[in-house]
């Protein structure tokens, strides 16, 4: 048996541009591994696969990743065994964290593990971009520039934000107990329903930004076994283009932000789609007080942000 860790991302940085022909967004993000996992159990079984979820009410069958992640990698592969799968959930579901697709990558680590497949990694996060955009991050963090509609993924160090004085590592992650529907915020923020977003959109940031990340020169397809040494983004706009969409259909995100800045955050921000804000904070003791001060009616979770991959 394998048991595998799979752990939540943050957008420190999200920016979408135009809709492609595959319906998609193109979007330029920085993610990052933070210290809120799921975990995930692969058993070999002779054929068909079994998924026990405890602690969220998602299907057993196709519709949860790591079922459809189980079934993807088998066809690829060519492979006649199953597996049992036993998913454990911490990260709230629909919140911006990336849970689902962390669960895929790590199904599919493990079972590269179990069936023998040595599969490189750049080949199984190119099976995970078919099962969702976040999950290629996922074989690649713990922090990641990420374009396209999520597949090129290349590593950086974690970036410093505009303001931000001492960078900790520490971070307090709240959400207000509902679900945010992906799609919903990309289309609502395509049919233009919120002017910041469409602000955001500019051409002369889009250009100002890949000057700061020093990747003009770079082809967009790069990815990180062909450049170890990406640069560091020297500093990181607090921005995220679904914010203002999501923000006017659930305000409680603008106020959850406010609670955190009040509690001493360099930094508040939604996470991806949101609902979920993440606050930064310039020492674990300011995170510690800020977690213990929230509101009973909301989740929070004081996190590390991750320095390392944790498969
Ligand atoms: O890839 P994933 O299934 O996570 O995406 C969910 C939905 O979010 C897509 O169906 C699409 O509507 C939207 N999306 C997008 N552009 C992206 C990622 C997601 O429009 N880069």
């Amino acid at each position: 048996m394998i048991s595998l860790r799979a752990p939540a991302k943050i957008n420190l940085f999200l920016r979408v541009g135009g809709r492609r022909p595959d319906g998609y967004h193109d979007i330029e993000s920085v993610m990052q591994m933070v210290g809120l996992y799921d975990v995930v159990s692969l058993r070999p079984r002779r054929r068909g696969i079994d998924v026990r979820v405890q602690g969220a009410d998602l299907p057993a069958g196709s519709g949860n990743l790591v079922y459809d992640a189980t079934a993807a990698l088998a066809e690829e592969a060519g492979i006649a065994a199953g597996a049992s799968i036993r998913l454990i959930k911490h990260i709230p579901i629909g919140a911006g964290l990336g849970g689902g697709s962390s669960d895929a990558a790590a199904t599919l680590i493990a079972l590269n593990r179990l069936w023998g497949l040595r599969w490189p990694r750049v080949r199984l996060a190119e099976l995970g971009a078919v099962l969702g955009s976040d999950v290629p991050f996922f074989f690649h963090g713990p922090t990641a520039w990420v374009t396209g509609r999520g597949e090129q993924v290349r590593r950086i160090a974690r970036p410093r934000f505009v303001g931000e004085t001492t960078p900790s590592g520490w971070a307090v992650l709240v959400n207000p107990g509902f679900a945010v529907s992906t799609r919903w915020a990309f289309e609502a923020l395509q049919s233009g329903s919120a002017p910041v977003a469409r602000r955001s959109r500019g051409v002369p940031e889009r250009v100002g930004l890949s000057a700061i990340i020093g990747l003009t020169n770079h082809r967009s397809a790069d990815t990180i076994p062909r450049f170890p040494g990406a640069p560091a983004l020297a500093s990181c706009p607090v921005e995220n283009s679904l914010e203002s969409v999501t923000v006017l259909e659930y305000p409680v995100i603008e106020e959850m932000k406010r609670r955190l800045r009040d509690a001493g955050a360099s930094v508040a921000l939604m996470s991806g789609s949101g609902p979920t804000v993440f606050g930064l904070f310039p020492s674990r003791a300011d995170a510690v007080r800020a977690h213990a001060g929230l509101p009973l009616a909301w989740k929070g979770w004081l996190v590390k942000l991750l320095r390392r991959i944790p498969w």
